[in-house]
């Protein structure tokens, strides 16, 4: 199953605010279907995001070409694209990386933004298996006989092959871990208010026959306080040199239990996650998204009238409370002054 795809001129993607009632790719062949599929979240998740990036230059490139815009109206498309999502930098990082082509002309744009998807590809399988290698040796230690050392896992969000291209990041990690008979069981947070994770996280490791459970996100650190699970892995959307990590709201309070239960918190991302140009997580702008999605679910009130609601996408996790940031190039351990910008 691939997420995200280029064919016949245009991007095509899994349309993600259906599932898990039904499995529908669309087509889309404008900026402004791309912009608007990123904003409703029909694509989401960084890996994704950045292939929506390049991808998405590629199609502006062809637009230009075909109706006669000017490079200025080009140019401001392509930067829609790029505002679309603040928090996730793997957006802008697609866009900038098949932007030196563009002079090339469309051909170029669309040759090295497949280019990317393949490298992304390929990265989330070694983000995979590196992960897997590392849970593997770091826990394990004795647990119970009868689950045959098998690990009990503990995810947040979707970080799976609907988030990225093909196989994921975080539960990536869980698949890779599943293919080596290492794989117990899971728990999913619910993820709210847009239940990335009981629509699709339950749905992909359903589809990969993993027993999983879902959880209210507010019983997430509880689970983990009374020793149901022996690890915690997550994806990032961005990752300061300083080793601190966005990642979908909820994640902190998982970071903040794993490190009080004394058991791993592992963050899965391939490289392009990594955003050396801002130094903490004080820096990264967190998604604001607007208050109906707390206050109704599919457009029943939920509160009393006149009740707002704050909603930001993100959290940012401090570095300190990281055991691991796995990618595909190296494993990184915070805690121990391994930084994204190098040792400290
Ligand atoms: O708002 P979303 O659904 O795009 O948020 C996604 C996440 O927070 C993921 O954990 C993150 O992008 C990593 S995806 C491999």
């Amino acid at each position: 199953m691939r997420t995200i795809a280029w064919r016949d001129g245009h991007i095509e993607i899994i349309e993600q605010t259906l599932l898990p009632h039904e499995l529908r790719v669309v087509e889309i062949d404008t900026v402004d279907a791309l912009v608007d599929a990123i904003v409703r979240l029909a694509v989401r998740g960084a890996p994704a995001l950045g292939v929506a990036g390049a991808l998405g230059v590629a199609l502006a490139a062809r637009l230009a070409l075909r109706d006669g815009w000017s490079e200025r109206t080009l140019a401001a498309e392509i930067e829609r694209i790029r505002n679309a999502r603040p928090t996730a930098v793997n957006l802008s990082w697609g866009v900038d990386q098949v932007l030196p082509s563009l002079p090339l002309g469309a051909e170029a744009v669309t040759d090295a933004a497949l280019a990317l998807l393949g490298r992304e590809v390929a990265a989330e399988r070694a983000i995979g298996e590196r992960g897997a290698d590392f849970l593997e040796k770091a826990v394990g230690h004795g647990r119970d006989e009868a689950d045959e050392g098998r690990l009990r896992l503990h995810t947040h969000c979707n970080t799976g092959a609907l988030a990225c291209v093909e196989w994921g990041t975080a539960l990536g990690v869980v698949r890779s871990l599943h293919a080596r008979g290492q794989v117990l069981s899971v728990v999913v947070d619910e993820t709210r208010p847009l239940l990335q994770g009981a629509r699709l996280t339950a749905w992909e490791l359903g589809q990969l026959g993993i027993d999983h459970q879902v959880v209210c996100d507010g019983a997430g650190p509880a689970v983990i306080g009374r020793g149901l699970v022996d690890a915690v892995v997550v994806g990032a959307d961005r990752i300061a040199a300083n080793g601190d990590v966005a990642n979908k709201v909820g994640t902190y309070g998982l970071a903040l239990a794993a490190g009080r239960a004394g058991i791993p918190f592992v963050v899965a991302a391939p490289e392009s996650t990594i955003d050396l140009g801002t130094p903490s997580g004080e820096g990264i702008e967190v998604e604001l998204r607007p208050q109906h999605e707390v206050t109704t679910w599919r457009g029943t009130p939920l509160v009393p009238d006149g009740t707002s609601a704050l909603n930001p996408a993100f959290d940012v996790t401090p570095a300190d409370l990281v055991t691991a940031i796995v990618t595909e190039r190296r494993l990184l351990r915070p805690q121990r002054g391994e930084t994204p910008a190098g040792r400290i």
